[in-house]
């Protein structure tokens, strides 16, 4: 892959970032339909006995509650800027993503390869904000990919400076001017889209301190690098 952001892309993100008041009222806001599509979910949800669609009420079902889940996170967001948590097996943290983002990946027939260094370790971070972060990676991943033949490729390995997670597509690519724009709040080349997944990402991974390389070339795919660095990074002397 020929074009890249090198480090965490700073400079692409500029002095633009997601002023957090906003971030909440639009939260706020989503609960008020959120709320209806559950309320009718329920009245399906008893009125429809086809077998054959129960799968899709629930994964209606599964989505509304993880679109709950990410409401509160970021409601929660403006009081939990500090990485607070250690946390031991980071792979765990790609699973939980997975799982979070598992109906979009079998609804798209999406292959997912896996290839964890399972070693413990200690990592200080606030996990519920960096499973967000890599899901907004994986879901992006999944919306660049072909229904018929995508690939997911998962990594984790450590390395000298620390451990790395990698997220792998075989998507559309990025642009190498579009590379510079992708953490930039509300930029998107995805029809539909709100361009602040990444921004969201972004912000999160600076304060847990993960740095950010991203690696694309057009109608090949693109790769996420997230660096854990020494000292947040710390392998205990005794691991199982
Ligand atoms: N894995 C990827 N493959 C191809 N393009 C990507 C990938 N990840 C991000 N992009 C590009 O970066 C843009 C910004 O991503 P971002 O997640 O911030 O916004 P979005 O996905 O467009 O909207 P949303 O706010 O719903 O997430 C995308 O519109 C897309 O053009
Ligand atoms: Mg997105």
């Amino acid at each position: 892959m020929k074009s890249a952001i090198e480090d965490n892309a700073s400079t692409a993100l500029g002095e633009q970032t997601i002023p957090k008041r906003f971030i909440s009222v639009l939260a706020h806001e989503i609960r008020n339909p959120l709320t209806n599509i559950n309320l009718s979910l329920h009245i399906l949800k008893s009125g429809i006995s086809d077998d054959r669609l129960i799968p899709f009420l629930n994964i209606i079902d599964r989505s509304s509650e993880r679109i709950d889940g990410l409401l509160k996170n970021l409601l929660n967001f403006r009081d939990t800027d500090e990485p607070t948590e250690q946390y031991n097996a980071v792979y765990k943290l790609l699973d939980e993503a997975l799982a979070l983002t598992a109906d979009r990946i079998l609804l798209k027939q999406i292959k997912v390869n896996k290839n964890y260094d399972k070693q413990r370790c200690a990592i200080i971070l606030n996990r519920s904000q960096m499973c967000l972060a890599i899901t907004n990676i994986i879901i992006n991943a999944i919306d660049a990919m072909p229904t018929d033949n995508g690939k997911l490729s998962l990594l984790t390995k450590t390395i000298d400076e620390g451990y790395i997670i990698q997220i792998e597509d075989n998507g559309c690519g990025i642009s190498k001017d579009d590379l510079k724009n992708i953490f930039s709040p509300f930029f998107t080349k995805r029809p539909g889209g709100l361009g602040l997944g990444l921004a969201v990402a972004y912000d999160i991974l600076i304060s847990n301190h993960v740095k950010v390389k991203v690696e694309s070339e057009l109608l090949k795919g693109t790769r996420f690098i997230l660096l854990f660095k020494k000292p947040f990074f710390i392998v205990p002397e005794i691991a199982d």
